[in-house]
């Protein structure tokens, strides 16, 4: 797969993790250098304005509270020409069947944005079904910061009562159950992501919402 370092068979993994404790971590899913090559890709459209502020809610219930999230987010095209994102995205493409399959569910397609949170940025704990869309069954994201420990920004994901630390660190992917509650705490430095969810609908049908 073109400048991936995806490791093939991880998706039976990815299946029994799932559902055993609600998540899947891969570490080194994209190398370094496709890491650093996205996160130029994304200062670039930054300092181009091209980014939002990101809001809670959908449709008529959107809007912009800065004490529950400040990050800024960018659509990702249906089909990116970007050859990483394309990869990426088709990636994505490919996993759906196997988890509708897997948990006997009815997914259409999936949504990708870039996610910048600068220094400062946080987003406090919520879940991204029900609350945000009710349509989202699973969150996917792929880390992009050339992270070190004391650079915040973790995401503290909660499973029955137990509380993981993810580091948002280049190259790891993650999956996780869209119903798990989770918060992205404080990024000391700006943290870099590719955060998307796999849908039981099709996207682009904003009156379906
Ligand atoms: C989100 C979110 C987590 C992360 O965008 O809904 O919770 O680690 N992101 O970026
Ligand atoms: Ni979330």
């Amino acid at each position: 797969m073109n400048n991936l370092l995806l490791e093939i068979g991880i998706e039976e993994e990815m299946l029994t993790s799932l559902e055993t404790q609600g998540f899947f971590l891969k570490e080194n899913f994209v190398n370094d250098q496709t890491a650093k090559d996205l996160r130029s890709l994304m200062d670039l459209k930054y300092e181009e304005d091209a980014f939002n502020q990101a809001g809670v809610g959908k449709g008529q219930n959107f809007q912009i509270n800065e004490k529950i999230r400040s990050d800024s987010i960018l659509w990702l095209e249906r089909k990116p020409e970007n050859p990483v994102l394309k990869a990426y995205s088709e990636y994505i493409d490919s996993i759906i069947p196997l988890l509708a399959r897997y948990f006997f569910l009815v997914l259409k397609d999936k949504e990708l944005m870039f996610a910048i949170y600068d220094e400062g940025n946080f987003y406090t704990k919520h879940r991204d079904r029900f609350e945000s869309n009710q349509h989202r069954w699973f969150t996917v994201i792929l880390y992009l910061t050339d992270w070190a420990e004391g650079d915040g920004g973790e995401l503290k994901l909660y499973t029955d009562d137990v509380e993981h630390i993810i580091k948002p660190k280049a190259g790891n992917f993650l999956i996780f159950n869209s119903e798990l509650e989770h918060e992205v705490l404080v990024a000391h430095k700006r943290r870099y992501s590719i955060t998307g969810w796999i849908t039981d609908i099709p996207i682009g049908l904003g009156f379906l919402d």
